[in-house]
């Protein structure tokens, strides 16, 4: 066996595409001076598989894209040949409802600040396992609880990197209070976004609150395509930042990413929001999140 204990969970992925090939899990592994270990010097996406389809992979593709452009990696594959990673490692793992994940590095080399040179090649992995619907659905019918955390990450959130410590000691702060997600806010007092996910509440007015897009918040494929939905039923949205008691009064909270979709906020800080029960608008998102989706053959 390889280096990587198997967890208590059960171990549904079996194959992990590393740089061209499809390993077994024990065996996939990367360079011990890959940069993404080194350097966080890596960028990743999540798409949601359901139903044996490929969620918003155009959106998801096109933002990686643009990730790695933000950090001068070079592209490590055409969008033909990334296409097939992604359903060769869907179809190796018998994804039906799940993930896939890819992950890019600027690849491995002596241990240095300074970029490698240019022809050094970037670092490929793309996993995919299958998540309990019956489990993320009893989460959605009970909504989820949230804290809120002050935001200490650095003014690049809207590059995908894999510099996710602080999204995972938000996570685990969350947690020990009893609360799936943590809400990051800003020194003046205004929600940037989840740990790994973005943040909406919905006013006394029926309108959804989103904050803008800008260099504090990934813009999330989720959260595009909804704005989608939102224009197709004529749902008033206001794209601004709001502040943790605007959120603790709002009629509805909920999160979206490609994890999650639309998933409901019934408590932040140990406060209900609204009547504490998932809320109508924030339901019925949810449930034709996926008709706006670009659904493609995996
Ligand atoms: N995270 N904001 C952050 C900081 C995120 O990490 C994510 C997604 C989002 C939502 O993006 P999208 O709708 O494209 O998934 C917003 C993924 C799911 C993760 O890290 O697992």
């Amino acid at each position: 066996m390889g280096g990587v204990a198997a967890s208590a969970r059960p171990l549904v992925t079996r194959f992990v595409y590393v740089n061209g090939r499809y390993l077994p899990y024990s065996q996939a592994a990367v360079h011990a001076e890959d940069r993404g270990f080194q350097f966080a010097d890596a960028v990743y996406e999540v798409c949601e598989v359901k139903g044996g389809r490929l969620v918003d992979e155009t959106g998801h593709m096109q933002r990686l894209a643009r990730s790695l452009a933000e950090l001068r990696i070079s592209e490590p594959m055409a969008r033909g040949a990334w296409s097939r990673v992604l359903r060769e490692t869907i179809r190796r793992n018998r994804v039906t409802d799940g993930i896939v994940y890819l992950q890019v590095s600027r690849g491995a080399g002596p241990r240095d600040f300074l970029f490698p040179p240019a022809e050094a090649r970037p670092t490929v992995v793309c996993l995919a396992r299958s998540v309990s619907q019956r489990r993320l659905e009893a989460a959605a019918d009970a909504g989820i609880a949230v804290k809120t955390v002050p935001d200490p990450r650095w003014a690049r959130c809207d590059i995908k990197t894999v510099m996710l410590l602080p999204a995972s000691l938000a996570r685990e702060a969350a947690r020990a209070e009893g609360a799936r997600e943590a809400w990051f806010v800003d020194a003046d007092g205004f929600v940037t976004e989840g740990a790994a996910s973005n943040a909406w509440i919905v006013d006394s007015a029926g309108r959804l609150i989103t904050r803008a897009v800008d260099n504090r918040i990934l813009r999330g494929v989720t959260r595009t395509t909804l704005i989608d939905v939102l224009k197709r039923e004529a749902i008033e949205l206001v794209e601004r930042a709001f502040t943790v008691d605007e959120a603790r009064t709002a009629r509805e909270a909920f999160i979206t990413s490609a994890t999650n979709t639309v998933m409901p906020v019934v408590r932040i800080d140990g406060r209900p929001v609204g009547n504490g029960a998932p809320g109508i608008l924030t339901q019925r998102l949810r449930s034709e999140f996926h008709a706006s989706a670009e659904l493609a053959e995996s």
